[in-house]
C-alpha cells in the first residue's frame, strides 16, 4: 500500500510536470480596431466585466500559466474573442441584443471567471450602465453582422408552417415498397 501510494505521487507529480509543456496560446494580438465608445465610463465597465476575454487586451493573471487551467482560459479567451472582440471591431462581431440576452441571463461575465475577479462583479446598477452605455456605443458603431441570415429563413413565408406538417403526415400513412421489405414481410417464392 505504502508502495502504490508513492507511486501514485510520483505518477500524479510527474503527469503535472509533463503536461505544463502542451503549448497554450495566451497571445494579446494587436489593438486593431476599438469599438468607439460613447463615453469613458462604458469602456471602464466593459474593461472591468468583459476585456479578458473580449479583446485584445486580455490581462493573464498567474493561474493562467499553470495547465490545466491554463487550457481552459486560453479556451475561454479564443472562444470569447470569436464571438465579441471590441479590439477588433472591423471584423463580424455579436450584436446588442445578444449581449442583453446573455447579460440578463446571467451568463456573462461566466461563473467560474467571477470566482477568481471578484472586481469583474457588476452590480445592477452597473449592470444597466454599462448595457444603457452599449447601446448607445452599438448605435453609432455597429458590429459586422456575424452570420449571414439564414437563406430558408429567409425564402420561407412565416404563416406557411401548415402546409409542410401536412404533407409529412400525408406520407407517412402511405406504406412504401421499402419499409415492407425491412418489415421481412415480403413473400418468399419457392
Ligand atoms: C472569462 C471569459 C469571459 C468574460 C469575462 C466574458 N465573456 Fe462573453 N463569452 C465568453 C465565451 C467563452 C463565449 C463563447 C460562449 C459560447 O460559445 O457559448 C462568450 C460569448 C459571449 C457572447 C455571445 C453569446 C452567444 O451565446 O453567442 C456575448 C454577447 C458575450 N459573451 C458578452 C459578454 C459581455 C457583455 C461580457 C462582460 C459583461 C462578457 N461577455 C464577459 C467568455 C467571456
Amino acid at each position: 500500500m505504502q508502495r502504490f501510494r508513492s507511486f501514485l505521487v510520483v505518477f500524479l507529480l510527474g503527469g503535472f510536470v509533463a503536461i505544463q509543456f502542451a503549448p497554450v496560446d495566451r497571445s494579446n494580438p494587436r489593438v486593431l480596431r476599438e469599438i468607439k465608445w460613447d463615453s469613458p465610463e462604458t469602456r471602464e465597465l466593459a474593461k472591468r466585466a468583459c476585456f479578458d476575454c473580449h479583446s485584445n487586451e486580455t490581462v493573464w493573471p498567474w493561474y493562467s500559466k499553470v495547465a490545466p487551467v491554463s487550457w481552459r482560459v486560453s479556451g475561454h479567451v479564443v472562444d470569447g474573442r470569436r464571438h465579441l472582440n471590441f479590439s477588433a471591431w472591423h471584423y463580424p462581431n455579436e450584436n446588442y441584443d445578444e449581449i442583453v440576452e446573455v447579460m440578463e441571463k446571467g451568463e456573462m461575465p461566466l461563473s467560474d471567471y467571477l470566482l477568481l475577479h471578484g472586481k469583474a462583479k457588476l452590480t445592477p446598477g452597473e449592470t444597466e450602465r454599462l448595457l444603457q452605455g452599449l447601446k448607445a456605443t452599438f448605435a453609432a458603431d455597429p458590429p459586422l453582422p456575424r452570420r449571414p441570415p439564414e437563406p430558408d429563413a429567409a425564402v420561407v413565408p412565416a404563416d406557411s408552417s401548415a402546409a409542410p406538417a401536412d404533407s409529412v403526415i400525408a406520407s407517412k400513412g402511405v406504406p412504401s415498397d421499402t419499409t415492407a421489405a425491412a418489415d421481412g414481410h415480403e413473400d418468399h417464392d419457392h
